[in-house]
């Protein structure tokens, strides 16, 4: 069965052509991808997007640099979507990133902790949450079933 994972290239990755097309080859390699999107976020959308770290001490770190540049979203397919892109991607700290994995995609191409190259859904119920988030329109249902 068909699993799915949201994908979401970060600003300072978009910017980056390298980075970008490494990226972009990584996850046409491994997943099917079904709907792919760029954007701008408002600093509004981003708050409410990461609003389950509003206490922490990066929230505004990380929502004023989520709003800084276009975005890359892609809703991606994998019997283990969110494992695997989690793998792919690597740990969200940079220096665990660069030291412990190197050729993970944080390992490469993350800058600092918030600035850590893209983001992945952490479970099934995170992934149904933020795809509904960017694509309403998306409906799981006609990808899950053949009829
Ligand atoms: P992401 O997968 O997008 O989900 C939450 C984000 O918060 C994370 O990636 C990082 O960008 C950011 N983040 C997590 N921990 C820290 C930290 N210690 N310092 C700064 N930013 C962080």
């Amino acid at each position: 069965k068909l699993q799915l994972t949201l994908a979401i290239i970060k600003p300072h990755a978009v910017k980056n052509p390298v980075a970008l097309s490494y990226i972009r080859n990584v996850i046409k390699n491994n997943f099917v991808v079904l709907k792919t999107k760029r954007m701008i976020l408002d600093a509004e959308a981003a708050g409410s997007f990461y609003e389950e770290h509003v206490e922490k001490f990066f929230y505004n770190r990380l929502v004023t640099f989520m709003a800084s540049g276009s975005i890359d979203l892609h809703i991606m397919g994998h019997t283990h979507a969110v494992e695997v892109w989690r793998k792919l991607l690597g740990p969200t700290k940079v220096y665990k990133a660069q030291f412990q994995e190197p050729y993970c995609l944080r390992g490469m191409f993350g800058l600092s902790d918030t600035r850590n190259v893209a983001h992945g859904s952490d479970s099934l119920a995170s992934a149904e949450r933020e795809i509904k988030f960017f694509f309403p329109e998306f409906s799981l249902y006609n990808w899950y079933t053949n009829d």
